[in-house]
């Protein structure tokens, strides 16, 4: 692939999807869209996005699910996860009116082991949260991805990630190699394809937000700008988890850390636009 093709491909992955590679990652693009290629019998990626950049959508998305990176797997780094089982459901239940839903989006979900953790866990919760509705709300860009989150399958390798024996056990069926999740904890995801460059304006507001290990992938007033959509969207007293490798540090003054755990992060009001100094 030559030097110019490269670049032309960090700059399209970036405008679609915010991703910034570099042009030593130049073997990891060839490596991903050579499959496309021969699947799409194009004769090279000079091709395949030239046809992308004059409007083949159905092309422009095979490369972002190409070049999207979906590692995950259940309870991932256990912490949030506890957190969220001894921290945000019960603050959560203390504060809301019975009648009112609780509102969790996965805003990057992936083959969707986040979303399945929460539902396993919201059902361990069920006394607690005594016939209260909580909705989970899960997205991603990568079509691809999500189409194999709502089939609910997953092979030897990924239900031996994270995934304690006795959920395996109680929530998957055997299915030929693979393992398939019980349709009720999948029915229980709204699945839905949403680009965190968008306007989430229209999703409504949320209580929580798991923005996890993705925003490693953008630049700083990328990550600034995701950071200023979430905390609008969130609940004065919602919270939002990022991953392990990230933070809010430098880069938003939006956040505030909870009292008892600084991986919960609080949204904090918009500041007031600053009044022009009068001049006489
Ligand atoms: C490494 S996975 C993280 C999955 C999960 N949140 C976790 O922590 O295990 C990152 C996901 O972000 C998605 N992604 C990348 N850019 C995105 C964008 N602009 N909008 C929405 N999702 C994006 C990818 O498709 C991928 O599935």
């Amino acid at each position: 692939m030559s030097a110019p093709v490269v670049l032309r491909v960090i700059e399209f992955i970036n405008k679609a999807a915010g991703i910034v590679l570099t042009t030593e990652k130049a073997y990891f693009i060839e490596a991903r869209l050579s499959p496309v290629l021969r699947e799409e019998s194009l004769p090279s990626i000079d091709e395949l996005l030239t046809r992308a950049e004059r409007g083949d959508r159905r092309l422009a998305q095979r490369i972002v699910d190409a070049l999207t990176t979906n590692e995950t797997f259940f309870f991932r780094d256990k912490a949030p996860f506890d957190h969220f089982r001894n921290i945000i459901i019960p603050e959560l239940i203390s504060r809301r009116p019975p009648g009112k839903a609780i509102r969790i989006w996965c805003a990057a979900c992936s083959s969707g082991q986040e979303p399945f953790s929460l539902v396993m866990i919201l059902d361990e919760l069920k006394a607690q949260l005594g016939g209260r509705n909580v909705e989970i709300h899960a997205s991603d860009i990568s079509e691809a991805i999500l189409n194999k989150a709502k089939s609910g399958t997953f092979n030897q390798f990924e239900v031996q990630r994270g995934l304690p024996t006795k959920m395996l056990l109680q929530y998957f069926q055997k299915d030929g190699d693979n393992w398939k999740i019980s349709q009720d904890v999948v029915r229980r995801v709204n699945f839905f394809k949403f680009n965190l460059l968008d306007d989430p304006r229209s999703l409504g507001t949320f209580d929580v937000v798991f923005c996890r290990n993705v925003l490693i992938y953008f630049d700083r007033p990328t990550r600034a700008k995701i950071f200023d959509k979430i905390a609008d969207r969130l609940a004065p007293d919602g919270f939002m988890l990022l991953g392990g490798a990230e933070s809010t540090f430098g880069v938003t003054d939006r956040f505030a850390s909870h009292p008892k755990e600084r991986m919960l992060h609080l949204p904090l009001a918009r500041k007031a636009a600053a009044i022009p100094a009068r001049t006489a």
